[in-house]
């Protein structure tokens, strides 16, 4: 029993502002938010320190096999655990993005994880942001989003995130943004593509209390329907 909750799938290319809006959505509605890139990020980390390169398929799909992966949500935002290591800042450093979206092309990867999310969402009240929430993971979420922003907001987005010892000029950032749009939306098994019934939401002008908003009325009119 749901018990009147509904699931909402937030998808959309990486910058687009997904995870802020996921988690506000989630904390406005009392649900768990599921950063399901964090999970893929945590695979691409544990494949980096065992020294798998991300062409890798047969060790990644050993890997994947074993691998703990936990989130945990919290006041502000999710910690992420990897074999019971806390690896909320680990994932987030640029050598991970850079090697991330190939390791989230392998087909063994993907299965593990999406079986992951699935268990996660089988009670409802939950919003996950992702790349094929909505076309492939949860293709039943009541709600559906498909958020998009240009790639120069995104890239300025990114920048005002990294710290001190990581800036990079903004041009760069704008290319490996591009890059990852183009390799996330052309890989084989369930590329970054909008779900047929998604809304899609263009965040480049809008604030996040805007977005935020929009959403949590399309939630209300289906929670009541739900
Ligand atoms: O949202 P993010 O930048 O943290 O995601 C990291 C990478 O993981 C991104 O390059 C695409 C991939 N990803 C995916 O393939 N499927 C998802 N559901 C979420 C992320």
């Amino acid at each position: 029993n749901s018990g009147g909750r509904i699931n909402v799938a937030i998808d959309g290319p990486a910058g687009a502002g997904k995870s802020t809006v996921a988690r506000r959505v989630a904390e406005q509605l009392g649900y768990i938010y599921i950063d399901t890139g964090a999970m893929y990020r945590a695979v691409a980390l544990a494949a980096n320190r065992a020294g798998i390169s991300p062409g890798d398929a047969d060790r990644l799909a050993e890997l994947v096999k074993t691998i703990d992966i936990a989130l945990e949500p919290g006041a502000d935002g999710q910690t992420v655990w990897l074999g019971g290591e806390n690896v909320t800042a680990a994932i987030r450093t640029r050598e991970v993005t850079l090697k991330v979206s190939e390791i989230a092309s392998h087909e063994a990867v993907r299965m593990r994880l999406v079986e992951m999310q699935r268990k996660l969402a089988a009670s409802k009240g939950v919003v996950m942001d992702g790349r094929d929430i909505g076309t492939h993971v949860l293709p039943d979420a009541e709600v559906k989003v498909f958020l998009v922003a240009s790639v120069k907001v995104r890239a300025l987005r990114r920048y005002q995130e990294l710290s001190e010892s990581e800036l990079v000029p903004i041009e760069q950032l704008e290319q490996e943004i591009a890059e990852r749009d183009r390799s996330d939306e052309s890989r084989d098994i369930s590329p970054l593509i909008r779900a047929k019934d998604a809304e899609v939401l263009d965040s480049t002008d809008l604030t996040i209390d805007q977005v935020v908003e929009h959403i949590l009325d399309v939630c209300r009119t289906k929670t009541a329907e739900a």
